[in-house]
């Protein structure tokens, strides 16, 4: 793809989202990462208040993310609703361990969530989301082969209630996408978000999903967050996995058979390739004894060395 100008990017969109969208209302998934929230900063100065955006919180956030997120937006100019979804994802992803089932799940689950809100607000024409290039090149949505199906783009119902999808980033790699965030003046800690697939932790528990799962995964990657975010030049993206593998230890002379956790740190500039960040050892080795140390039901700690590709960023 040719270099763009990103000034007369934003003007095009905006004129397309005023020219599409005429007097009638739109309706955005917000995740609070990067790009639905560039999306929503984009669509509002398009259109200002017929924007309502719905933060739909399936219980798969990270630690605390999901009320760090409804803080945010319920202080910005927009129409904020955060809808409080966990119990019935998790149901719905009971004992699925394929991470395409999830994924669709989890997309079908999210656009149900949508047309209901929706229609709790009267009549809304247009879906919107923070869809991004990579994410429909790698679903397999130009002319390649399906990697895996982004939620916001494989997980798609055929029978959406809505007019139409309207998604503005769809033409931008994720650094331009911050540089568009930056140029519409959202907080600099929103837009240097790493970035977060739409399924959330869902892809970083291996094997089925559960909810003590998710608070383990969360507890470790918290712990993965504050280490290698203490490092003056970070890798673009780091955070754990929770793999579907037990292993033996011992723990005060007892034999254990616990949880092992992975963690996964790289170094990109675009996110279709990725390098294995070369972390000090002196910070893994306080990665994995803060994790056993404080988390009793994990007992071993691996880093994640393979680089994209042919392995991806998330495990699934
Ligand atoms: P992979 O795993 O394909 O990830 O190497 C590339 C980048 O995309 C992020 N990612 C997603 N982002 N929706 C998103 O918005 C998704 O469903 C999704 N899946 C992966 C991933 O974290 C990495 O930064």
């Amino acid at each position: 793809m040719d270099k763009i100008d990103l000034d007369d990017y934003i003007e095009q969109q905006i004129k397309t989202i005023q020219q599409t969208v005429g007097d009638k209302r739109v309706l955005l998934a917000l995740s609070g990462g990067v790009d639905s929230s560039v999306c929503a900063a984009l669509i509002s100065k398009a259109i200002g208040d017929q924007l309502t955006c719905i933060f739909v919180d399936h219980g798969c956030m990270r630690l605390n993310e999901g009320d760090q997120i409804a803080h945010l937006f319920s202080k910005m100019k927009l129409q904020f609703i955060r809808v409080q979804a966990a119990a019935r994802f998790l149901k719905k992803l009971k004992g699925v361990t394929s991470p395409e089932q999830k994924r669709k799940i989890i997309g079908e689950e999210f656009i149900r969530v949508f047309e209901e809100e929706s229609r709790k607000l009267g009549t809304i024409a247009y879906l919107a989301q923070g869809t991004i290039y990579p994410d429909i090149i790698e679903s397999g949505g130009k002319s390649g082969p399906t990697i895996k199906s982004h939620h916001n783009v494989g997980g798609l119902p055929k029978n959406l209630d809505f007019k139409g999808i309207i998604e503005p980033l769809s033409g931008l790699y994720k650094e331009d996408v911050r540089i568009v965030g930056r140029k519409l003046g959202l907080p600099a800690d929103l837009v240097n978000r790493q970035p977060f697939p739409g399924p959330g932790l869902a892809v970083r528990v291996m094997g089925s999903v559960t909810h003590k799962k998710l608070e383990l995964l969360r507890r470790a990657d918290h712990i993965v967050r504050q280490e290698i975010g203490k490092l003056k030049k970070k890798p673009q993206q780091y955070f754990a996995i929770l793999t579907n593998t037990r292993s033996v230890g011992v723990k005060e002379n007892h034999r254990t058979y616990d949880h092992v956790v992975a963690v996964r740190a790289v170094v990109t500039d675009d996110f279709m390739s990725c390098g294995c960040s070369p972390l000090p050892h002196s910070l893994l080795s306080q990665i994995s004894s803060r994790i056993v140390g404080e988390i009793p039901a994990i007992s071993r700690v691996v880093y994640d060395i393979t680089a994209k590709p042919p392995a991806t960023v998330e495990w699934e």
